[in-house]
């Protein structure tokens, strides 16, 4: 389960997949509405809870949500920028339960890491962090985001997740939900970038092995076939957002003819089991064709819903990724429009210094 605590956020990253309209604080769960939600997660058989946002840290009540979520006996797992995490912060953490975190990485130095995530010292500050991290042996993925901006120092990615001490790096490519949808042109890699990329990483997976695992998301329109999303819709996941909406992924409040439930109205076991919108795509009976004719419907499950509604305003169709879809011109189109030389200016979310947005440092 992904709780995303909130959509408040001191960083303003191009590339959020965030709803372009966030909720505030006013909006927000209390505590115990999030411990009481936890212990019915526990119960209905979750295992794993990913506290996120926004930036998680910046509910003053952290320490005492993941002290409820292991209480609950969830593994817990902090997905965090690092800003706002200071030493004493982590010390409560840690003596709080917390068994992992993930620390987002937006670039390798100070300049780019600055730029794209719009927040100036954000760079320095997450080093310490990391630092902070290793000394105390807490368990670290590095989650690297990549795009058309980073995605060429990827070999200096790879060897600061080492130098950081990170057991994991997430080479997560850039996926087109929420506010990232409006910065398309300028984040998506060109199919060389893309095609180096993973050879690097293949290379990097063998020499390796045993100190550093590797979670590669390659753009997904490069691909052949689409990724199942969320291994299968309503099938293993569930997101929760600040203000408890339930949702079977992270981007599914994009899909319009669905309607959510709260967990200030229902229980939870009964929004995963019995909702309308858990149930809309759940499964391979609902799939359409070619899909349910094909092979890989129990692998991809017709690929991504919200992919297909952002792509072609249908969530009910194959998704347009997917070489056999009827629609796959659409993102042959969209390849065919990155160019190979400068991109656009980015669209950063949020208010932040102008010195730090205005442009890609040299
Ligand atoms: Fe997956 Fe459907 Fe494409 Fe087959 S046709 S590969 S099931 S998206
Ligand atoms: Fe919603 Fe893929 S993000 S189904």
């Amino acid at each position: 389960m992904l709780a995303e605590l909130t959509h408040r956020c001191p960083l303003a990253c191009p590339y959020c997949s965030n709803p372009t309209e966030l909720l505030g604080r006013a909006d927000e769960l209390e505590t115990e509405v999030w411990a009481d939600l936890f212990r019915q997660a526990a119960d209905l058989g979750v295992l794993q809870l990913h506290l996120s946002g926004g930036e998680p840290a910046s509910r003053t009540d952290i320490v005492e949500l993941v002290r409820a979520a292991r209480d609950a006996g969830l593994y817990t797992n902090l997905i965090t920028s690092g800003i706002g995490l200071t030493p004493r912060r982590l010390d409560a953490l840690e003596a709080a339960g917390m068994d992992h975190i993930q620390l987002s990485l937006q670039g390798t130095n100070a300049g780019l890491a600055d730029w794209i995530g719009g927040y100036k010292g954000g760079f320095d500050r997450k080093m310490q962090v990391a630092a902070e991290i290793k000394e105390r042996g807490i368990p670290l993925t590095l989650n690297a985001v990549m795009h058309r901006h980073n995605l060429d120092d990827l070999e200096q990615t790879i060897d600061l997740a080492v130098e950081l001490g990170a057991r994991r790096l997430e080479v997560a490519c850039v996926q087109f939900h929420g506010w990232a949808t409006r910065n398309r042109a300028q984040l998506l890699p060109t199919r060389e970038q893309t095609e180096t990329a993973k050879r690097i990483v293949a290379e990097a997976e063998a020499r390796l092995r045993g100190i550093l695992a590797f979670d590669f998301v390659p753009p997904d329109y490069y691909a052949d076939y689409p990724k199942a999303c969320m291994g299968g819709w309503g099938s293993a996941g569930l997101n929760v957002t600040p203000n408890g909406t339930v949702l079977p992924c992270h981007a599914a409040e994009s899909i319009p003819h669905l309607t959510f439930d709260n967990v200030r109205e229902r229980r939870l076991a009964e929004i995963w089991y019995d909702s309308a919108a858990f149930n809309a795509y759940r499964g391979t009976d609902w799939l359409p064709e070619p899909c349910q004719s094909c092979d890989r419907k129990e692998i991809d499950f017709g690929g991504c819903r919200c992919q297909a509604m952002a792509l072609v305003g249908d969530a009910g169709v194959t998704d347009p990724v997917c070489r056999k879809s009827p629609q796959h011109s659409v993102v042959q189109g969209i390849l065919d429009s990155v160019a190979p030389g400068d991109a656009p200016e980015f669209l950063f979310r949020g208010k932040k210094p102008a010195e730090a947005r205005r442009k890609e440092p040299t």
